[in-house]
């Protein structure tokens, strides 16, 4: 995706500046040309001959910018540019781009790119919560600039938390898979899409719950690339170390029961469902007000389980004929025939197979594979690759889907 690109990085001030540098270096490694705008803040962490030593080009600065020999630099470069990727951006070069400043070289040139852009934040874990921020990032997503989610770690000030800079290898990655040209960052605008994550949780006691392996991976990674492909998310998740994903309505669960409430009370309101939760599916017949204690005469325990309600069983009574509906199925045996007979079952538009039983793959993993079952009997299986890249080709077609409804 980056082989033959122009790619403008601009580097804002920043501890993380330094490695704007080696990102510049793994751009070029996928096959991109980089130029480098510099803020002044990043001047005086890093210096623009590190970058035109890199790049071998002439670095834009501040200084010397807008000169009287009538070359107009940042217009120049704006319109050399086929990706704007600002890395790391402060919260500082966020608020200028959200309010569409042009004060100085980084600014100007961001302004007036007609290319697709991408944010990647870096900052105190208390900037990037702070209100203002959270409102800046958010007028980006609105005005269509792709923000990634910064890490969760340890930061510079000696506290751990969400602000640190990607890798540059994870960010290459996570360009390679991002919706950059208009036809993808809008295949479903104006679609208000539900997705559900992770393994629910049934009570057995206060303190005690049955659950799964699943750590909500797959679903975060469907309900960004909804929301990059300009979908309205509203991401119903069980409990899961995983950041809220820039720009989506998160909306908590826990149990079954709760999941099927969130789902089918919006259901009406929206367009298409993404199922990608592991719902459990059996429950406690009775979950126990207090801890359960041992006690002499209890040496053995017997749970009695009932079984949940299907949710996707319930929506389908209850789909409009436009709405899509996308299944999961893990397996782990007989994958495509137990994968067709749940996408009948349960009258789905698509249904991603998933074979649960190899360790390589799946549950807690970053990678996956998955076979994508069609309602008119298709099928085509991906790769093993990133969840975030399996995200984006079911999205797509998901969009396919809606065109042809
Ligand atoms: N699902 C659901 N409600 C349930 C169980 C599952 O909506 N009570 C959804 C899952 O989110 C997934 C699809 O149904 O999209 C298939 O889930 P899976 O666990 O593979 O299959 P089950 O229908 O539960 O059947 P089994 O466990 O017997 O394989």
């Amino acid at each position: 995706m980056l082989q033959d690109k122009h790619v403008t990085l601009t580097v804002s001030g920043s501890v993380a500046s330094y490695k704007g540098a080696a990102l510049a270096r793994e751009l070029q490694r996928a096959g991109a040309t980089v130029r480098v705008v510099l803020t002044a803040a990043a001047s005086r962490f890093v210096t623009a001959e590190t970058f035109a030593a890199l790049t071998k080009a002439p670095v834009l600065t501040d200084t010397g910018w807008w000169h009287a020999d009538g070359k107009i630099d940042h217009i120049e470069l704006a319109d050399w540019t086929d990706l704007a990727l600002a890395a790391p951006a402060s919260a500082n070069l966020m608020a200028q781009f959200a309010n569409g400043l042009a004060d100085d070289a980084a600014s100007a040139t961001w302004l007036a790119t007609a290319a697709p852009k991408v944010v990647v934040p870096a900052m105190n874990t208390h900037m990037w919560q702070a209100a203002a921020t959270q409102r800046n990032r958010q007028q980006l997503l609105a005005d269509g600039v792709q923000v990634l989610t910064p890490a969760t770690g340890l930061l510079a000030e000696g506290y751990a938390g969400q602000g640190r800079f990607l890798e540059p290898t994870d960010i290459v990655s996570q360009l390679a898979t991002l919706p950059l040209d208009a036809q993808t960052t809008t295949a479903l605008s104006g679609k208000h899409l539900l997705v559900t994550a992770g393994g629910t949780r049934e009570r057995l006691d206060p303190v005690r719950f049955l659950t799964n392996d699943s750590s909500g991976k797959m679903g975060y990674a469907v309900a960004t690339a909804a929301q990059q492909a300009g979908a309205d998310v509203t991401l119903i998740t069980a409990p899961t170390k995983l950041p809220v994903p820039s720009g989506v309505t998160v909306v908590p669960i826990e149990s079954t029961q709760e999941l099927a409430d969130a789902v089918l009370t919006r259901l009406p309101a929206a367009d298409g469902l993404v199922m990608a939760a592991a719902v459990a599916d059996f429950q406690p017949v009775t979950a126990a007000d207090q801890k359960i204690k041992k006690t002499t005469d209890n040496d053995e325990l017997v749970l009695r389980l009932k079984k949940t309600p299907d949710i996707l069983q319930a929506v389908a009574a209850n789909k409009r004929p436009d709405q899509v509906v996308v299944g999961f199925a893990a397996e782990t045996q007989n994958l495509l025939e137990n994968g067709r007979q749940k996408l009948t079952k349960k009258h789905l538009d698509l249904l991603a197979a998933n074979d649960v039983s190899r360790a390589d793959i799946g549950f807690n993993g970053d990678n996956n594979q998955v076979t994508f079952l069609f309602a008119d009997g298709h099928s085509d299986q991906t790769p093993v690759t990133s969840k975030r890249a399996i995200a984006t080709t079911l999205i797509s077609h998901v969009a396919e889907i809606f065109n042809q409804k």
